[in-house]
């Protein structure tokens, strides 16, 4: 089995790397089907995944059989002032993808957000729920999702939120640093969502991957919370003495809007090859467990 894994200098991307060279994941084993992987790994310098005729031609030449796309413009404020970089990559980059895939018989596995919804709702959304993104992140994920279902015949599009990995720059490793140089923060408390460990998610695409359960997937940490409730476990876990204060989103303006609610179902994971995605408690627990 190849597998091509774009954006690989990411959060995600490292992760999913890790699981498959030691042929297990966090919370189990791999499928069989993924065991003893050729691993490309391809960051923007390798291949940048908004250039057409790069991806056809690595495409052709490395003929990947699975192709999983972590690469992305994740940089949610800055996508407000650079619209069309964030199209380049999050839309036009998945649709050279979806076009590469199809070209060689590949599968694609998209990564995607829970900001393609409006965040106008109290219960959960699942994957058929309409979406409606408010922030430029989130429409040009949106206009990726549609590229790799317009595109790519064999496609799984796992849309995830508040990610956080033992790789790069997260909410989790701001919480802590925040907390130990200031001793107390205000974090937002009126916006929901599921804190995700990539380790879970991580777990869960490469389930996927080798089946032909094709479609839109939900894939977050179960359970709910807001930001501020989120970073008080933080510190809880982190055994950090800081005092976490709540305050809202009007006092804490960023230039892109965010959703209010955005916690998401794993409606096709738990229709597919099982929802086992941990508690986000439980997964939060773990990570400063592992990392010790
Ligand atoms: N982080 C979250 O909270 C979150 C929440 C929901 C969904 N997601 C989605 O999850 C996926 C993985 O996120 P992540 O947090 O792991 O992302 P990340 O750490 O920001 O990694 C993205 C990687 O893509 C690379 N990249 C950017 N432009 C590229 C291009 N043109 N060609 C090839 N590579 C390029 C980046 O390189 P540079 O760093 O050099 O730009 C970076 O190494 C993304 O699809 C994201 O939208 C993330």
């Amino acid at each position: 089995m190849r597998i091509l894994i774009t954006g690989s200098n990411g959060m995600l991307a490292k992760q999913i790397i890790t699981d498959l060279e030691r042929g297990y994941s966090e919370i189990g084993p791999l499928p069989s089907e993924m065991l003893h992987p050729q691993i490309l790994k391809c960051d923007v310098e390798d291949l940048d995944i908004t250039d057409n005729n790069a991806c056809r031609a690595y495409f052709i030449e490395h003929m990947p059989d699975i192709c999983i796309n972590c690469a992305a413009y994740t940089n949610v404020d800055g996508c407000e002032t650079n619209q069309l970089d964030a199209f380049k990559v999050n839309a036009m980059g998945a649709r050279n993808l979806a076009r590469a895939c199809e070209l060689v018989g590949a599968k694609l596995v998209h990564v995607s957000t829970d900001y393609v919804f409006s965040g106008e709702g109290t219960t959960p959304f699942c994957e058929y729920d309409p979406v409606a993104p408010k922030s430029v992140y989130g429409k040009t994920k949106l206009a990726g999702e549609k590229f790799v279902e317009q595109f790519c015949s064999k496609f799984f599009i796992v849309r995830t939120a508040w990610l956080y990995g033992y790789e790069g720059n997260n909410f989790v490793k701001t919480m802590v640093r925040l907390g130990k140089e200031r001793g107390s923060l205000s974090v937002v408390d009126d916006q929901r969502g599921n804190p995700t460990n990539a380790a879970d998610l991580s777990h869960h695409i490469l389930s996927i991957a080798p089946t032909c359960e094709y479609g839109v997937y939900h894939c977050t940490g179960k359970g709910e919370c807001s930001w501020y409730e989120f970073a008080k476990e933080i510190m809880a876990c982190a055994g950090i003495d800081a005092i976490v204060s709540p305050c809202t989103t009007e006092e804490f303006p960023r230039p892109a809007k965010r959703p209010a609610y955005s916690s998401l179902e794993n409606m096709m994971l738990q229709a597919t090859v099982g929802d086992n995605m941990r508690h986000w408690k439980d997964a939060l627990k773990a990570y400063f467990e592992n990392q010790k």
